[in-house]
């Protein structure tokens, strides 16, 4: 069974809609320790649109599981997670237009560059994952830049029509990973995995560990939100 990371950027959304202190990003963290995940993820992003410098230290410091910072490959970020030393960096492709993180990062393009970063990490002590579409090209690439752990983009996947088009998107997260794993790397994945679409890809061979995050904080939504209702009801009477 693989491991579970959940991804708490959402919570940080939603709280800088009013730029207040609730939602709180760490409170989420722990509520999610409790509740059995192995990790925690966020996004440090350029822009800052939702977690914060000040969310990274305080998660740091809390957490009892592993802190794995999503971030990109500029300077100041990289120089940052240097001075937190979270448990694991994942470097991303980072766009300031987008919505979220589309497509995998470019190693094979950028390999000197991220060679690089993933040496400056490792003398602080961090261990990196590359976040990368699921190609032999791209592997290779990661290989030789040094990471120990690559987490396969399974956008493509989570957008392919249930059927035929999804079933091949699925075998290419297949051979990704067993090829991945004869090279000695650890296979992540994660993007778009949701309560309908994630068993196959739980269920593939040598999956150290899911990276979840849009699905979960939805959910949690619908979960939490009759009992608030009746709560606030409650105290309006
Ligand atoms: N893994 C990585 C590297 C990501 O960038 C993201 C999105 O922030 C996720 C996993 C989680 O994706 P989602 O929010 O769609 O579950």
């Amino acid at each position: 069974m693989p491991k579970l990371g959940v991804n708490i950027d959402h919570i940080a959304t939603v709280r800088q809609a009013r730029k207040g202190k609730e939602p709180d990003p760490v409170e989420a963290a722990r509520i999610c320790e409790e509740a059995g995940c192995d990790s925690i993820v966020c996004h440090l992003r350029e822009d800052r649109r939702h977690i914060q410098d000040d969310d990274v230290r305080r998660l740091r410091k809390s957490l009892g599981t592993r802190l794995n910072l999503e971030m990109s490959i500029a300077s100041a970020i990289v120089e940052f997670a240097c001075r937190i030393r979270p448990d694991q960096a994942t470097l991303v492709p980072e766009r300031r237009q987008e919505l979220t993180t589309e497509g995998g990062l470019d190693v094979a393009r950028g390999e000197k560059r991220i060679r690089a970063v993933v040496g400056r990490l490792a003398e602080s002590g961090i261990e990196t994952s590359l976040f990368i579409d699921p190609e032999k090209l791209q592997i290779d690439a990661s290989k030789r830049v040094g990471a120990g752990i690559i987490e396969l983009h399974t956008g493509e996947y989570a957008n392919a029509k249930p059927g035929p088009a999804r079933n091949k998107q699925l075998a290419k997260l297949k051979r990704a990973t067993s090829y991945a794993r004869s090279l000695g790397l650890e296979v992540n994945a994660g993007h778009g995995l949701d309560y309908v679409n994630v068993r196959p890809v739980a269920a593939i061979e040598d999956m150290n560990e899911l990276n979840i995050g849009y699905s979960i904080i939805s959910k949690a939504l619908f979960s939490g939100l009759d009992a608030a209702v009746r709560e606030m009801k409650e105290l309006a009477r």
